[in-house]
């Protein structure tokens, strides 16, 4: 909810996308392990993925913000911060930000990576909002980027076929039309889901070994079953409680953004809003989960598709490892 004295909100003023040409259909995964398009199609909505060949997260990051950049008169040298959301960052240090702004040459930003698994973007979101309405910095840069074919195991069918590599960019700039523009946010951590999905090794607790490659801890583990019914609550709730909190009614809402893990999760989502499928974005059939990519990826998708216009009211919300999850209400401000 809005403040009373704020005077300043942030706005998505552009937004852009990258994805890898390589596709991985259903058909592809039935030759490599034990499953069906049949199965996959019906228990998560995915049909393909993408995948990146050559390079890493900070080159989609970069290839999506020039494609951001392309569409506004913004020069590199005008960004102020770089925000990355990943969790497969080039490497543990330096920052993917830093790697990002060299890239796009940002000479006068500074930046930094976030961790929130599938709610990085919302994460970040939140943050660069924080950082505009401080008045401090004019120009925000909110890029999530996955490269997820680095940590997905190809031999565990609960997995392979689930995760995609892309990324996408959000420009954040201030604005004084308080009606537009980022609105409120309810954002969550839980630590307790710590167990049921996760990448064991190559941190601080479990350092690269033989043993630990051997184990195959330096893939996405993840229970399935009980990270599907924490998701289901978690992002069904948070979605619920947003539009309650700032008493919005399902015919106030143009689009839910969701976080693009299964259908599954989005349909419980969108049924607890009251809102019905033609007002959900979705593009998980295309790309499967990106990831911190899911959401503007979404919305570059929608926007450019003429299907999101100045003055809608979207929810974006997200559950993902950690646990993290949230949702966040914005006003569309771009023409
Ligand atoms: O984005 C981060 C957060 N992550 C999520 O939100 C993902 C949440 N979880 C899910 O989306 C779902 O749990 C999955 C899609 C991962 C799995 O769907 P499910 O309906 O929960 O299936 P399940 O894990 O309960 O497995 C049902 C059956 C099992 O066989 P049995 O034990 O019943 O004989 C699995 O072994 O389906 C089997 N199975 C498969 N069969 C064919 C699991 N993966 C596959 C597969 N192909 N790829």
């Amino acid at each position: 909810m809005q403040p009373k004295n704020k005077k300043i909100n942030a706005a998505i003023t552009a937004v852009g996308m990258y994805v890898p040409e390589k596709i991985l259909d259903n058909k592809y995964f039935e030759s490599i392990v034990d499953t069906t398009d049949e199965w996959i199609t019906t228990r998560t909505g995915i049909k393909e993925r993408r995948i990146l060949e050559n390079g890493a997260s900070s080159d989609m990051a970069a290839y999506a913000i020039q494609d951001m950049l392309k569409t506004t008169n913004v020069k590199p040298e005008e960004i102020d911060v770089i925000i990355v959301a990943t969790v497969t960052p080039d490497m543990f240090f330096p920052a993917t930000a830093c790697l990002v702004q060299e890239k796009i040459g940002a000479k006068k930003a500074w930046g930094f990576d976030l961790s929130a698994a599938c709610s990085g973007f919302l994460f970040a979101l939140q943050t660069g909002a924080s950082l505009i309405e401080s008045g401090t910095y004019k120009k925000v840069v909110v890029v999530g980027s996955d490269k997820m074919s680095a940590i997905t195991d190809y031999t565990d069918r609960n997995n392979c076929i689930l995760f995609g590599d892309a990324a996408s960019a959000v420009l954040l700039e201030p604005t004084t039309e308080l009606q537009y523009g980022i609105k409120d946010s309810i954002l969550f951590c839980d630590g307790s889901g710590k167990d049921v999905l996760n990448m064991k090794a190559g941190g601080s607790l479990n350092p690269a070994t033989k043993e630990t490659v051997e184990k195959r801890w330096h893939y996405i583990y993840q229970e399935g079953k009980t990270v599907f019914k924490a998701a289901v609550k978690g992002m069904a709730d948070v979605s619920y409680d947003i539009m309650q909190k700032n008493g919005l009614k399902p015919e106030d809402v143009a689009y839910l953004v969701p976080h693009q893990a299964n259908l599954r999760i989005i349909d419980a989502t969108a049924e607890r809003m009251g809102i019905s499928r033609d007002k959900v974005m979705i593009n998980i059939d295309k790309y499967g989960n990106t990831t911190a990519a899911t959401i503007p990826l979404c919305l570059t998708e929608y926007y450019r598709g003429g299907k999101v216009k100045r003055g809608d009211n979207l929810i974006l919300a997200s559950f993902g490892a950690g646990y993290t999850w949230g949702a966040i209400y914005l006003t569309w401000s771009i023409d």
